[in-house]
């Protein structure tokens, strides 16, 4: 399967929203990443509910919903409202970790799971095949234009092992300081879906520097 771009609109204008959701809508991006943080789960709060369906209104793509919020069941319905189409938890952030994931199906969205930096992928070793996408952190959550974290090649590669083991089919996908340097060898460990926020946006020509992500070939 040829790897999927996921621009994160953290990073986007809110000031002139509308011109970056069109952008990646003529760009090679394939879903809109979206962050929701909660001042709680992580120390800083994005957006919320009106913002996403406003962005949900003009995406001509799939909204990959990335929730950086304690508690995620009690939203999940409104989530799924706004247009999420995959929609990614942390294992960090539930206790019953099983039951979120089934519900978030059961609503007819793809069910993701993120783990921190300092969490083990083989925490994952009994949902992995009950998950549609894993969502590696690369970064500290909760805040775009950090500096990508080294270990994450070694957590991309165990993740690779574990679903093989298990018949799992499972995207990966890597969050953080993703850049046109990293992206290849990330592309190389065994990731099928690269977010990129302050890569895509702080880049002179933001549809280029997608288009650069995405014609990346590990052959
Ligand atoms: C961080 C977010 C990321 C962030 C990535 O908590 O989950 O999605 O937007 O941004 P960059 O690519 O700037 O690290
Ligand atoms: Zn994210």
């Amino acid at each position: 399967m040829k790897h999927l771009i996921a621009p994160s609109i953290l990073s986007a204008d809110f000031a002139n929203l509308a011109d970056d959701v069109e952008m990646i809508n003529e760009s090679s991006a394939d879903w809109f990443h979206v962050d929701v943080m909660d001042g709680n789960f992580v120390p800083n709060i994005s957006f919320g509910f009106p913002v996403i369906a406003a962005v949900n209104h003009y995406a001509k793509k799939p909204l990959d919903v990335h929730l950086m919020i304690v508690d995620p069941d009690r939203y999940l319905e409104d989530f799924k409202k706004v247009g999420a189409k995959v929609l990614t938890v942390h294992y960090e952030a539930c206790t019953h970790l099983h039951r979120t994931v089934s519900k978030i199906k059961e609503l007819g969205m793809k069910a993701g799971v993120a783990i921190n930096p300092h969490t083990p992928v083989s925490v994952l070793e009994d949902i992995i095949t009950d998950v549609d996408l894993v969502l590696i952190m690369s970064v500290n959550p909760g805040f775009g234009g950090q500096k990508f974290i080294e270990n994450t090649y070694n957590k991309i590669k165990a993740l690779r092992e574990l679903c093989n083991k298990h018949n799992a089919e499972v995207l990966i996908e890597v969050d953080g300081g993703v850049n046109k340097h990293n992206a290849l060898a990330l592309l190389k460990a065994g990731a099928d879906v690269l977010v990129a926020g302050n890569a895509v946006f702080s880049a002179e020509d933001p549809k280029h520097e997608i288009a650069e992500l995405k014609k990346l070939n590990i052959e």
